[in-house]
């Protein structure tokens, strides 16, 4: 029986949330994963405002409830006073994967010299990846195409085989 791979978009920001911006990032995620993924996955998309308990129990819910392999989250890793989503997520997770705030960073300042100003970061939290991208529906691509070349292999890991990809770039080792 095939069933479909969970994996968790979590916006963060304070007006998506009220309402007075449209979500254009979390969208741009879900596009990003159904060009890449030929497995068969749902999302579990939410809307969160930039408050770090609230932040932190919509990462652990789609954790323990949903059973999510992968969260993507997309803003709040900036230096202002209410971003506070890497903040949210190193107080859940386990482990740190630094490579993935390192790469991410080192490519996008080729694209935009602000990029150095995003915290973004990694972990793992039980068998499930959480990776932080910023808010800018621009930086999704950018982000994602440096690390996903990692993701399947990093979830192999934690024991989560069989996310499959269209692109061979993706499982760079078998190519
Ligand atoms: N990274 C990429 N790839 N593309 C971008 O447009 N925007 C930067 C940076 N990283 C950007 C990027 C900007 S302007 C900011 S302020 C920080 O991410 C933090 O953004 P956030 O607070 O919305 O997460």
């Amino acid at each position: 029986m095939t069933s479909e791979i969970p994996i968790g978009v979590l916006t963060v920001s304070d007006r998506s949330f009220k309402g007075e911006y449209e979500d254009r990032s979390g969208p741009a995620i879900v596009a990003y994963l159904d060009r890449v993924l030929s497995s068969a996955w749902r999302p579990v998309a939410r809307v969160v405002p930039d408050e770090q308990p609230l932040i932190e129990s919509a990462l652990i819910e789609m954790v323990e409830q949903h059973d999510c392999w992968m969260i993507v989250t997309t803003g709040g890793t900036g230096p202002a006073p209410r971003d506070v989503t890497p903040e949210a997520t190193a107080a859940v997770v386990e482990k740190v994967l630094p490579g993935f705030g390192e790469a991410m960073r080192g490519v996008s300042r080729l694209h935009v010299p602000t990029a150095i100003l995003s915290r973004q970061m990694a972990g793992i939290r039980g068998r499930s990846l959480i990776v932080n991208l910023p808010g800018s529906p621009k930086a999704i691509d950018e982000c994602l195409d440096v690390v996903f070349p990692a993701i399947p292999d990093c979830l192999d890991l934690l024991g989560r085989n069989g996310l499959e990809t269209k692109e061979e770039h993706f499982r760079p080792h078998l190519s």
